[in-house]
């Protein structure tokens, strides 16, 4: 058996039930080169290094669509497709039975960043029918989906449109009628300030920012700088007893600066830490607290 077979075989062993894409190869055993499985489509990413004939010739083997992006700095190409058979760039991907469109041809992202598989089902977990969750910087509503399917009432939230268009086709997807829930488009900031005002609050918030954003007026926000006024922002639209899913994947701020963040925005709460999910065995780089009242 090929390393590339084995550690397809590896996985999937662990996988829960329902669900058909993970993580394969996460800079180990080749430096520099991730694999993602995305239902029957492999996913190449390469940071500074390419592709070495032997690693070619495995995933030739596997006879599946292979696409490669490149991750090297200021690259922010889509994938191409690399070898095997020509595939539907449009296509489905199953995670805990939660079906999600791809679209390879979307740009540099695929519509689902899979490190936060267990967040999204410990959302989906902590929700409850009629809680009421804001999801912020939603990017295609994976959250969303989530606690929609448990019950809760979603408002999404995005700067782009495309974003949230996207997020109702998942619902849909998945059987959720999104005219039962909210969609905002704008900036994070300003909404919380706006929810604020109008006393308008949520049982669950999500927060999971792009490391470094700019709002509509063109100021610059970075999680190392920002995130604790985000978070403190956030409590204040957080109803009594409510949570907030504290994530990034920025690699520039350490588990316990990160910590110190959080705690910065959110004083004396309660906070609970989650590990990163098992195919994500390289770089311990993703975050995630849970902050309750
Ligand atoms: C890192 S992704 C967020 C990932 C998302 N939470 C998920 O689970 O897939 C970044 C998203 O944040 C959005 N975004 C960036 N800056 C924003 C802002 N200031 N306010 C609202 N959305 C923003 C982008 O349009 C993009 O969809």
């Amino acid at each position: 058996m090929s390393a590339l077979t084995e550690l397809i075989k590896q996985k999937t062993a662990l996988l829960p039930e329902k669900t058909n894409a993970y993580r394969v190869a996460d800079g180990k055993p080749w430096p520099g080169i991730f694999i993602d499985a995305l239902a029957d489509r492999l996913l190449v990413s390469v940071r500074d290094t390419s592709v070495p004939r032997g690693l070619q010739d495995l995933l030739q083997q596997t006879g599946s669509p292979v696409y490669l992006k490149r991750l090297d700095k200021d690259v922010k190409d889509a994938p191409e497709h690399f070898c095997g058979l020509e595939a539907p760039l449009r296509f489905e991907i199953q995670e805990n039975g939660v079906r999600y469109i791809m679209d390879m041809a979307a740009g540099y992202s695929q519509g689902i960043f899979l490190d936060q598989r267990d967040n999204r089902a410990e959302v989906r977990r902590r929700c409850r029918p009629g809680m009421r969750l804001l999801n912020t910087f939603s990017y295609t509503g994976a959250f969303s989906v989530c606690a929609a399917l448990a019950g809760a009432t979603t408002t999404t939230l995005d700067l782009a449109q495309p974003c949230l268009s996207w997020c109702r086709e998942n619902m849909e997807l998945n059987g959720i009628d999104p005219s039962a829930h909210f969609f905002c488009k704008g900036d994070t900031l300003h909404w919380l300030d706006r929810f604020a005002r109008q006393g308008r609050t949520f049982d669950a918030i999500v927060l999971d920012p792009p490391t470094f954003s700019r709002d509509e007026k063109g100021r610059i926000w970075r999680v190392e700088k920002d995130y604790g006024s985000l978070v403190a922002k956030a409590m204040t639209c957080l109803a009594p007893h409510g949570w907030i899913l504290c994530t990034t994947n920025c690699r520039k701020v350490s588990h316990n600066q990160f910590r110190k963040l959080v705690l910065s925005g959110a004083p004396g709460a309660a906070i609970e830490t989650s590990p990163m999910t098992f195919d994500f065995d390289g770089e311990d780089y993703l975050k995630t607290i849970w902050v309750s009242r």
